[in-house]
């Protein structure tokens, strides 16, 4: 990672920080994942060779920085979705600051409608990190578009594990994935497409 990029992924951390302190109002919150979790994320990617990513709540950015950088290692691409307009303008400064905004493709709208228009087994990685109660809904159209072999990672599966239940409950017993729970930032839930 360049100077530059640490540099702002420092300054999107303490925004983020301060922002979520002084601001109750849920779409003007940033929620960004823990920066030991972009490292994670980024390993992930850099180990698995992924390519075509997929990412399901794009806030500011910060997250889509972290798995752009590390696609770049792979000649990769990252396809993010977001739906509110503040979050989504202040990401697309964010991505043009950090010179990555060319394996970036930011996509406002919702992520239920967006699903939908992918290609069967398009990602290789898919980070959902979004409004936990759509996930269920979303999952015929995730394991469509993930291919074999691919990896669906689930950010706050320890922060909210009531709310990840259902979605976790069914991916554990589906003979096609592989799952494990890594308490790491506010907890990913692994999920590997064997089949
Ligand atoms: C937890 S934040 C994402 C944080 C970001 N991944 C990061 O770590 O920097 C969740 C984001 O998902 C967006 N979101 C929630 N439901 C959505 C939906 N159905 N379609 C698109 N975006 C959605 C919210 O506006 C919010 O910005």
């Amino acid at each position: 990672m360049n100077q530059q990029l640490k540099t702002l992924l420092l300054k999107l951390e303490s925004f983020g920080v301060d922002n979520d302190a002084a601001i109750a109002e849920r779409p003007k919150r940033m929620l960004n994942i823990t920066p030991d979790t972009g490292e994670f994320l980024s390993i992930l990617i850099k180990a698995t060779k992924a390519k075509n990513i997929l990412e399901i709540g794009t806030s500011n950015g910060y997250s889509t920085l972290w798995l752009a950088d590390a696609a770049l290692a792979n000649d990769g691409h990252i396809t993010t979705i977001e739906y509110t307009d503040y979050k989504a303008e202040l990401a697309l400064s964010n991505f043009i600051e950090a010179g990555l905004d060319g394996c970036i493709t930011l996509i406002k709208n919702d992520a239920g409608l967006e699903l939908a228009k992918f290609q069967n087994n398009q990602f290789d990685f898919i980070f959902l990190d979004s409004e936990r109660s759509e996930y269920l809904g979303w999952l015929s159209e995730l394991k469509r578009t993930l291919k074999v072999g691919g990896l669906l990672v689930v950010d706050n599966a320890v922060s909210h594990l009531t709310e990840m239940l259902p979605l976790m409950n069914v991916l554990k017993v589906d003979s096609d994935f592989s799952t494990n729970l890594i308490p790491i930032g506010n907890g990913e839930f692994l999920a590997y497409k064997e089949k």
